[in-house]
């Protein structure tokens, strides 16, 4: 089975405030990327690895890659307006042979193996695809533009979905030519509105999605333990 990842790096990282964009942002005095592309280039599941970079930093990602020896990328390409756009634009860097594709969030940089073996497991069972999610332990309210409660959701059922999320490549690429794809803000909502089957596996916490300055330090903590 040929599995293909397409690493999404191309966002600005507005809400992280840095001079640079989030995937360059530092951390642990590297680039936030390179851990990522390390652990898939370490990956027994990943065969190569596509980069959609922030327009104008295609370079810098190659020159990261050589320098960290990840001989798997094989493509860096400049991502599109959202997120959806820009993973649209690294799939049509994969190989027409590839059977799996996973899309990951360069913006959680703990992703492990597991993790990768986790989604990837489900679609040799039948599923079109596999997220990771994590259970809901707060209480989910709705709230009007006013402030007020409209409801409190039941969040029995409810789950937070990460990234790597895990699809049957054809399927992905269906599902990412649909005309409304742009908006979408994860690739399993896509592949869902078309009636694909995408099974939620477990999540893991420290595959926190960096945000926040803060968010950058706890990671680093992490790493550090
Ligand atoms: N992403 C992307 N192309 C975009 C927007 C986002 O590849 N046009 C990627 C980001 O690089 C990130 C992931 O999608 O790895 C999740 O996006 P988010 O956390 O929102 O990152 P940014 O858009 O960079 O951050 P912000 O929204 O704060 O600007
Ligand atoms: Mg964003």
């Amino acid at each position: 089975m040929s599995v293909w990842a397409v690493l999404a790096a191309a966002g600005r990282g507005e809400r992280l405030e840095a001079e640079r964009p989030k995937a360059f942002a530092q951390l642990r005095g590297r680039p936030l990327l390179a851990e990522s592309l390390e652990r898939f280039e370490a990956s027994g599941w990943i065969e190569s690895i596509v980069v959609v970079a922030p327009p104008g930093w295609e370079e810098p990602v190659i020159l990261l890659a050589e320098e960290l020896g990840c001989g798997k990328v094989v493509a860096s390409v400049a991502g599109g307006e959202t997120r959806a756009d820009s993973v649209r634009i690294g799939v049509g860097e994969v190989a027409a042979d590839a059977a799996v594709i996973v899309v990951h969030d360069a913006a959680r940089p703990l992703v492990s193996d597991e993790l990768v073996e986790r989604v990837v497991t489900p679609l040799s069972q039948g599923w079109d695809g596999a997220v990771p999610g994590l259970a809901v332990v707060d209480t989910v309210k709705r709230v009007g533009p006013d402030g007020a409660i409209v409801e409190t959701v039941p969040r029995g059922d409810l789950v937070v979905v990460q990234t790597p999320q895990a699809f049957v490549a054809d399927v992905l690429r269906r599902a990412l030519a649909s005309e409304s794809a742009s908006a979408a803000t994860d690739c399993a909502s896509l592949v869902e509105a078309q009636g694909g089957r995408v099974q939620v596996v477990d999540g893991d916490p420290r595959l926190l999605k960096v945000t926040s300055p803060e968010d950058l330090a706890l990671v680093e903590i992490w790493l550090a333990a």
